[in-house]
């Protein structure tokens, strides 16, 4: 049987925690990839000395190469500098998108039939730097945002009603940055629509929290963004695509005329099956919803203009 392989490029906080995350799992044999020599033999070691307890037998390779990435089913790109308290995420394009473009040009040539799955931000931005330069079809390259934020949003409903985490069910569109639009209209508590358990006062609050949720952890960490969630977060759409399980989930995803936004990346709900984004589905929303997501849409294309001038 053959054996799935991840690579993992970025072995820092994202890049680490989900190599442990997919090999505990079994999911798939899993190559580590940094700039920084021992880092990832380092992580590598620690996680093949918890094998015998936590009893695994996924491989993990460790390098700072890319010859052991050849073949790979799917390539995480985490790699990047990450926020540090008061830097907004779109501080960080400059040097992500020469970093990500870097990573892409290597991982590609060597894993021509791979789906290529984006981390590193500013995260729309940087998942049009890999399409471009992988030239991948669109349904090879995608970014992860919308599973975390939606789950951050979730977490948040979740504490509010004191109810288990596996009642709420919540969609969070448009781009991974400060405008990324909670659609509390689509968020529902085993089934019921929030808006008839909760006030709108509380609704709106909980949005602002779930839009400044990533700086909240980076303003507690002090030296750097959140890890533990992305990672699962990451996990969650690699199951999905590894089992061929269609579900259905906000992904950052090139639109091509879809929610009448024309080459862009930006976080709309997904089809994730085998082959990668199988459909981008479309909902409809209220002329309210239509102007946040519009401006949400406006922010990544104003980065993009960036990432096609350095480019
Ligand atoms: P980190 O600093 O812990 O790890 C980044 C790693 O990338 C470092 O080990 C660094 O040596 C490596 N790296 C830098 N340049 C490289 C290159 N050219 N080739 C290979 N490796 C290289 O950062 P962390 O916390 O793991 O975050 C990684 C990225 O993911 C950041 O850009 C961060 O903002 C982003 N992020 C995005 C999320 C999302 O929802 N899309 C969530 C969390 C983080
Ligand atoms: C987050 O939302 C840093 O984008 C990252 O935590």
């Amino acid at each position: 049987m053959k054996r799935n392989k991840i690579s993992i490029i970025g072995a820092g906080n994202v890049g680490g925690t989900t190599a442990q995350r997919l090999i505990e799992k079994e999911l798939s044999d899993v190559v580590l990839v940094d700039i920084e020599p021992d880092l990832p033999k380092g992580k590598g070691l620690d996680l093949i000395e918890s094998a015998p307890i936590y009893r695994y037998d996924s491989h993990l390779i460790a390098s700072t190469g890319y010859e052991e990435t050849a073949q790979s089913d799917i390539v995480i790109i985490t790699s990047g500098i990450p926020r540090k308290p008061g830097m907004s995420r779109d501080a960080l394009l400059r040097v992500n998108i020469d970093i990500v473009k870097k990573v892409t040009e290597e991982v590609v040539q060597r894993s021509p039939d791979a789906i290529l799955l984006v981390v590193s931000n500013p995260l729309d931005a940087m998942s049009y730097v890999a399409y471009r330069v992988s030239k991948f079809p669109r349904e090879r390259v995608l970014g992860m945002a919308g599973v975390l934020d939606a789950a951050r949003f979730q977490a948040f409903i979740a504490m509010e009603l004191d109810v288990s985490v596996e009642n709420i069910q919540a969609f969070v569109l448009g781009g991974h940055g400060d405008s990324m639009v909670p659609l509390p209209r689509y968020t529902t508590v085993a089934g019921i629509p929030i808006t008839e358990v909760i006030s709108k006062e509380r609704i709106e609050a909980i949005m602002q929290r779930t839009q400044d949720a990533g700086a909240e952890i980076v303003r507690l960490l002090k030296t750097g963004s959140a890890y533990f969630a992305p990672s699962a977060a990451i996990v969650e759409m690699v199951v999905s695509i590894l089992k061929d399980k269609k579900k259905i989930l906000p992904c950052a995803a090139f639109c091509q005329g879809e929610y009448k936004v024309d080459n862009l990346f930006v976080g709309v709900p997904v089809k994730l099956g085998h082959g990668g984004i199988e459909k981008i589905i479309e909902i409809s929303l209220t002329s309210e919803e239509e102007i946040k997501f519009r401006k949400s849409v406006a922010a990544v294309q104003e980065l993009c203009k960036t990432v096609d001038q350095v480019l």
